[in-house]
């Protein structure tokens, strides 16, 4: 079996140990390499477009994250080669962990508390209706439902929107761009787990952000391009947004000059919510190379179409 690890420059000599302990037997290439047209199953990470025009008889291509957005776009990749990205992985449980601390965090208003303290002030405020404070979940895919599982305990209103109809215990669910304002609505804290598709960039812009109630919370733990900055900046200015943590950008890192940095109503963490996990990855991927070979279905092919 021939394989071709490219991981843009990251990790790479641990992401070859991993992979040497799975496959002992396989060759392994890098790119550039001569013999990327010979490569049964490549893994990568960011790839240049040469990579996938040399990759068209390749068995499968692993991306190396969930979202597939780094991935260059249909016209270069062929239709007839498997793209397929990490199901959780190790992600989940990271997600669950940011985004329950996030919405725990702005549920009991950590932030007012942070501030009387530094005003040497002693005030219980008082509690927030639990009833009220709805926590909306963009995306119903493996880490929206993980994060919906994981918030489950602590009995917030959850809804959830994804592109076609789900059925979740405990979650209201919506799908589809006609349903998304009502499902806005009434939303205290959103969470952004939408991958970035040609359907999702630019969605949450002032006129979808100011469906949610004066107050609301912004959480984007998936791409940056979902929302257009700006706008997000305008409403957090005339406070119709209380806050945002925001964990991913448009441009990354974030330029040093972006007001996102220095905003007091922004917190901001460096795309750090669910970092790929090697060994859980590279068992994973074992795993689908050896159903693959076995001509056994697996999951977590991109759809070409839907561009995740
Ligand atoms: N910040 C980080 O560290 C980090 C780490 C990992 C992943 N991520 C991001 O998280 C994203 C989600 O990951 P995942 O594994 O949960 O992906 P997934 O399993 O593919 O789920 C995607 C969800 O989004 C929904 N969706 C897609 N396009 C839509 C549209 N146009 N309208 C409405 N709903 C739409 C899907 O609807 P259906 O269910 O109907 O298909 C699905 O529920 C990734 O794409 C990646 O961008 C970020």
């Amino acid at each position: 079996m021939t394989l071709l690890l490219y991981t843009a420059g990251s990790d790479r000599t641990i992401w070859l140990d991993a992979l040497k302990h799975s496959f002992p037997e396989a060759r392994i290439d890098d790119w550039p390499s001569a013999r990327a047209d010979e490569t049964d199953y490549a893994l990568v990470w960011k790839p240049p477009a040469d990579l996938l025009r040399a990759l068209r008889r390749a068995k499968a291509i692993f991306n190396l994250g969930a979202g597939v957005d780094a991935v260059p776009d249909a016209a270069v990749l062929a239709r007839e080669v498997r793209l397929v990205r990490l199901e959780d992985a190790g992600m989940a449980e990271q997600m669950a962990e940011y985004v329950v601390h996030a919405v725990l965090h702005c549920y009991r208003e950590f932030d007012a508390y942070v501030e009387q303290q530094r005003r040497g002030e002693w005030l219980p405020r008082p509690r927030l209706a639990k009833s009220d404070f709805v926590v909306g979940i963009l995306g119903l895919g493996v880490l929206g439902r993980a994060v919906a599982a994981a918030l489950a305990p602590f009995k917030f209103p959850l809804r959830g929107w994804s592109r076609t109809p789900k059925r979740l215990a405990g979650v209201e669910t919506s799908h589809g761009l006609a349903a998304l304002d009502s499902f806005l609505s009434g939303v205290r804290l959103l969470v952004c787990l939408l991958p970035s598709t040609s359907q999702t960039r630019g969605l949450l812009d002032r006129a979808r952000l100011s469906r949610l109630p004066r107050g609301a919370y912004l959480v984007n733990v998936s791409r940056g391009a979902l929302v257009v900055d700006d706008d997000l900046l305008a409403l957090l200015e005339d406070a119709h947004l209380a806050g945002a943590m925001l964990d991913v950008f448009h441009d990354e890192p974030l330029p040093a000059t972006h007001r996102f940095w220095h905003h007091p109503r922004v917190t901001l963490t460096p795309h750090v919510s669910a970092v790929t996990l090697i060994e859980e990855s590279v068992a994973q991927i074992a795993a689908k190379i050896r159903r693959l070979e076995a001509g056994l279905p697996i999951g977590g092919i991109v759809r070409h179409e839907h561009g995740y």
